[in-house]
């Protein structure tokens, strides 16, 4: 038995790519190849490589190199650079999704932890494009005080605890400009599974209790959750094997099967998994989905998340074992059939940037 149905133009706006400095995790080629083979039609990379994207010259430079090995459409963000680099923002937010401030420690040297610089960043950044928030716990309290003051479109990303979803329902119900993200591992996984998991298991913001877990689905249900959103972080499995492991796990290729499972074992609507990986993402950017781009989904297809099928450079995945159903057959985007349940059939370039020059 097979049932097909077609998820329209798929929107990752949450993901680390690497390449550059980091090449030697992953290539802006093999993790598009691994959002087509997750049914993708655009990924958003995030500014935490180096050499961090906080200048024009690194924006340049990673826009280049993108351009010339994306399989899927794209985005990429601005990082706030704690030495202040608000003067590079007016030439640099035309080209971007969003400037990206990371309010807490995470891989990476990026760091904002001052308030009042923050301030500064929330400030400096044009108003055309959004802007993306790692705050975790009280954090989260710090930066609506930022959206208060400012009024800028604010997506807080990878909400992960019971605290945090209550108080972005609160600003919502303020009114205040906030969208929500959240991460598969932080609802398909508890820090009960740090104990098997190891290395694997460990990200920032990091796996929580089954409650905080609870009130993510319930979130969800509720129509809080805007954005289901990978963080795809791909590290090598040396480096998860090594000593301090580097925080981060893999998810384009996992993250439509698992809200599928959800979703035939009724624990949320499929119609909701289609708002949240694809229709909130597209309206929160302001894109326009181009015709014949979309996912051809078998939702009755079962199998069982196995890491020699991944796409992703870094060949392993937190979920490895798990059965799901629902499986991405073919991706098209803007009419080309560019993978076919197997292989990516297009050349690298193929992809294209969704804002700025050519938009
Ligand atoms: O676990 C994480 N890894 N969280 C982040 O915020 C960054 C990411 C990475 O770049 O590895
Ligand atoms: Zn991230």
């Amino acid at each position: 038995m097979s049932k097909l149905i077609r998820i329209p133009g798929m929107v990752d706006p949450h993901t680390h790519m690497r390449d550059l400095d980091w090449a030697h995790k992953a290539t802006f080629h093999s993790e598009t190849a691994a959002a087509v083979a997750g049914g993708y039609w655009a990924v958003f990379d995030m500014p935490n490589t180096p050499p961090n994207t906080v200048t024009r010259d690194a924006l340049d430079t990673k826009l280049t190199a993108i351009s010339a090995q994306a399989v899927c459409d794209w985005g990429v963000y601005a990082g706030a650079w704690q030495t202040d680099n608000t003067a590079e923002y007016a030439s640099m937010a035309d080209d971007c999704c969003g400037l990206k401030i990371f309010n807490n420690a995470t891989t990476g040297n990026l760091l904002i932890s001052d308030q009042g610089e923050r301030a500064k960043h929330y400030a400096a950044w044009p108003d055309n494009r959004l802007i993306a928030v790692h705050a975790e716990g009280e954090t989260v309290r710090d930066i609506l005080a930022l959206v208060r003051q400012f009024g800028k479109h604010t997506h807080f990303l990878h909400i992960s605890t019971a605290q945090e979803i209550a108080d972005l329902q609160a600003a919502k119900e303020e009114g205040l400009p906030v969208t929500i993200g959240v991460c598969p591992h932080h609802l398909f996984l508890t820090e009960d599974d740090v104990a098997t998991l190891g290395a694997y298991g460990r990200m920032k913001p990091e796996l929580k209790t089954q409650h905080d877990v609870d009130m993510l689905w319930q979130a969800i249900a509720n129509g809080v959750v805007d954005v289901i959103e990978s963080d795809h972080a791909p590290h090598t499995i040396a480096e998860k094997e090594s000593d301090p492991p580097p925080s981060g796990v893999p998810g384009l290729e996992t993250t439509l099967p698992l809200m599928l499972t959800a979703a035939q074992e009724g624990r949320v609507s499929l119609e909701r998994v289609i708002d949240m990986v694809s229709t909130n993402p597209q309206q929160i950017w302001g894109l326009d989905c181009p015709d014949e781009t979309y996912a051809l989904v078998d939702l009755d297809a079962t199998y069982t998340i196995d890491n020699s099928k991944l796409h992703t450079a870094c060949g392993w995945s937190p979920f490895a074992g798990m059965a799901v159903q629902g499986r991405v057959v073919e991706t098209w985007i803007r009419g080309t059939k560019v993978f076919d349940g197997e292989s990516v059939l297009v050349e690298s370039g193929f992809g294209r940037n969704l804002f700025g020059e050519g938009a």
